[in-house]
């Protein structure tokens, strides 16, 4: 909990049209499609009766086109529901409703009239936001991601996310019985990511989620995770157990769990996937280092200077595009220009997917080898090791 001076929000005053977030910096403009995939095979283990877990996700698909629609950056029920819920966990007197209220992402129409077809035949990268935060405080970040060739797909997690909204209205929030267990709920996260991979294969099911693409199977041999906080372990952790997802990258979460108790497997298995870790100031904490042990492939970890762990989402592009001053939440986002801190996270993705589905690091580019210094000065490699 950190303390800071009370902010006054402009947007408060202006609530009418909302701001605009720039359009993504990539090669491609993104579609946007959300809807729930439900898994009846299993129960949701944070439901207080047996009902099958239920995922709601935002898929983002790079497209050609030239012309985008703002859309709310998420439905307002869930924006009203932040003011509240950000005022309490970051100990802020803001109302930051407003910000998620007002922000509209630029996105391509995806429905079957329009002659924007997102392109299909590429990697997929699966994401996982941090606790309790939902999937839509990275819309701009898996919109960057998507923008450089990438079908990015946010996973929000029932019982996780404060709040959860399905298409019949109805909502689920956080249930914080997840804190009592020393690896909070990485296991149903991970078989969240595997059930989601499963379901990349039924035609049926991805019809369903996306109507406007038909009743076609994606291919599942391009897919890894990524993400934040307990999402970027938990992608370490479904990367470990299912060898579907070739790779995986951790921004800025501890490895609750590890090292494992003696004569324990941790929640990290031995696996030899490329895994990138990357961390909010001169951060390391011993978990990376117990994890590390665990990975025979390709890995390495960077600290990304003048950042904090909540740099790592959307809040401080949305300020800026808000035309709020951030500086008053410096000390709660950092002081790295959100540009810079877009760029930073959208350029090591993209280079360490490339890498990963290369099967060469190599193939990720200079910034991986390191050549390119002047590039991203505030990023500083900690490790790395069997490049
Ligand atoms: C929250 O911030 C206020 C000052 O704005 C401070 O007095 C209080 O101690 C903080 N609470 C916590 C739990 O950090
Ligand atoms: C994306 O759409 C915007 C219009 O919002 C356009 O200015 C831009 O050139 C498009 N980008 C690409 C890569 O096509
Ligand atoms: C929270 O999850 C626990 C199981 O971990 C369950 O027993 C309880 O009913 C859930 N609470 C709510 C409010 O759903
Ligand atoms: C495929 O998806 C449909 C629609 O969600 C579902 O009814 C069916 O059980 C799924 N099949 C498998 C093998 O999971
Ligand atoms: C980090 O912030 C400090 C203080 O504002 C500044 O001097 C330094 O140049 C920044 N570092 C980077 C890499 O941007």
């Amino acid at each position: 909990m950190r303390s800071t001076n009370p902010i006054t929000l402009l947007l408060l005053a202006s609530t009418a049209a909302g701001y605009l977030i720039p359009h993504p910096p990539g090669k491609y403009n993104v579609t946007l499609t959300t809807g729930p995939l439900v898994d009846y095979s299993r129960d949701d283990p944070y439901a207080a009766t047996p009902i099958p877990r239920a995922l709601m996700l935002s898929v983002f698909q790079p497209v050609r086109c030239a012309s985008t629609v703002p859309v709310p950056c998420m439905p307002d029920k869930i924006a009203e529901y932040q003011g509240p819920f950000l005022q309490a966990t970051l100990n802020v007197s803001a109302n930051l409703s407003p910000l998620f209220l007002e922000a509209r992402l630029p996105v391509c129409s995806s429905n079957r009239r329009s002659r924007c077809s997102p392109l299909d035949d590429v990697p997929i990268l699966l994401f996982l936001p941090g606790y309790s935060i939902p999937r839509f405080y990275y819309n701009v970040i898996a919109s960057a991601i998507a923008s450089e060739g990438f079908t990015v797909i946010t996973i929000d997690h029932p019982g996780d996310a404060n709040i959860i909204i399905y298409p019949d209205g109805h909502a689920a929030y956080n249930n914080a019985s997840i804190l009592d267990s020393p690896t909070w709920d990485y296991y149903p996260l991970a078989d969240d990511t595997s059930f989601v991979i499963n379901q990349l294969s039924n035609a049926t099911a991805m019809a369903e989620l996306l109507p406007a693409r038909g009743p076609r199977p994606f291919r599942t041999d391009r897919v890894a995770a990524l993400g934040h906080s307990v999402g970027g372990a938990a992608a370490l952790v479904a990367a470990s157990r299912d060898p579907r997802i070739r790779g995986a990258i951790n921004w800025d979460g501890t490895v609750f769990g590890m090292p494992p108790a003696a004569g324990e497997a941790g929640p990290v298995l031995a696996m030899s996937q490329p895994v990138l870790f990357m961390s909010h100031q001169t951060w390391f904490d011993t978990t990376w280092t117990a994890t590390w042990a665990q990975l025979g492939g390709p890995k390495m970890a960077v600290y990304v200077a003048n950042t904090t762990h909540y740099t790592f989402s959307d809040v401080p592009t949305l300020l800026q595009a808000a035309g709020q001053s951030a500086a008053p939440f410096a000390e709660l986002l950092g002081t790295v220009a959100p540009a810079e801190m877009l760029r930073v996270l959208t350029e090591y993705t993209v280079a360490w997917m490339k890498g990963v589905f290369a099967g060469d690091m190599k193939k990720g580019g200079s910034l991986l080898q390191e050549l390119e210094p002047g590039r991203f000065p505030g990023v500083s490699v900690l490790m790395k090791d069997n490049f």
